[in-house]
């Protein structure tokens, strides 16, 4: 009999219960629909502190992610994510980009690379994902516009990229700000269980 999928949701919201922490869960419900165990992750909730550009993470050679020096809940989370079968990685856009939260954790993921002091640029760890992922993004501006003038969809799947994961879909959820309490809407929900579909198939 096949082993129960894991699915690991990383959510950089402050706003439990928002448009994001809504189209994470309904990701989530339908990927546990099909059988998979899910679990949410909120970074608010999470010790996480600021790189330090030691280079103690991205010092030696190796596939395996490099260790890092400081003592918070970074080496735990990153502990679930590679026990995950897939991942979602969701964040509302704050100044054009992701969350200040899902920022600090990204900057974090330096140890998935191969980055020695004098090198130019960092060398990914792993060559190719062995994981699934969606990104889920939420903007006051509509979805095309937001979409199109920024880079926050590349950004987040070059971090699923150094978590080991294939981006192999994108709920973007414009127009999200409109008031305090809104519901995600018939679209979203509908292409947010597709994705928890994919996420495990
Ligand atoms: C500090 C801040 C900056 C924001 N910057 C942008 C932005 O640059 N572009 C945009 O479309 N929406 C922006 N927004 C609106 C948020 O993206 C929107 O409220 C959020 O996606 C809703 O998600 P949530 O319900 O999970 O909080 C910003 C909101 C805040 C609080």
């Amino acid at each position: 009999m096949d082993r129960q999928k894991r699915v690991t949701a990383i959510v950089g919201t402050y706003r439990k219960g928002g448009i994001i922490d809504a189209a994470v869960d309904e990701i989530l419900a339908s990927a546990r629909d099909q059988g998979a165990l899910a679990e949410k992750i909120y970074l608010t909730d999470a010790c996480i502190e600021f790189c330090t550009n030691c280079r103690t993470c991205a010092g030696q050679p190796g596939q395996e992610r490099g260790r890092c020096p400081l003592s918070d809940d970074m080496a735990g989370i990153l502990d679930k994510i590679e026990q995950s079968d897939a991942l979602v990685l969701a964040s509302p856009m704050n100044f054009g980009t992701v969350t200040a939260v899902m920022k600090r954790f990204i900057e974090r993921l330096i140890c998935y690379a191969y980055w020695p002091w004098g090198a130019a640029a960092p060398r990914k760890r792993k060559k190719k994902g062995t994981r699934r992922a969606v990104v889920v993004v939420s903007s006051a501006a509509p979805a095309l516009l937001a979409r199109l003038t920024t880079r926050i969809t590349g950004l987040l799947k070059q971090a699923l990229s150094l978590m080991g994961a294939e981006t192999a879909g994108v709920l973007f959820i414009g127009l999200a700000a409109r008031k305090p309490h809104q519901d995600i809407g018939v679209l979203a929900r509908r292409k947010a269980r597709i994705l928890g579909r994919k996420l495990v198939q």
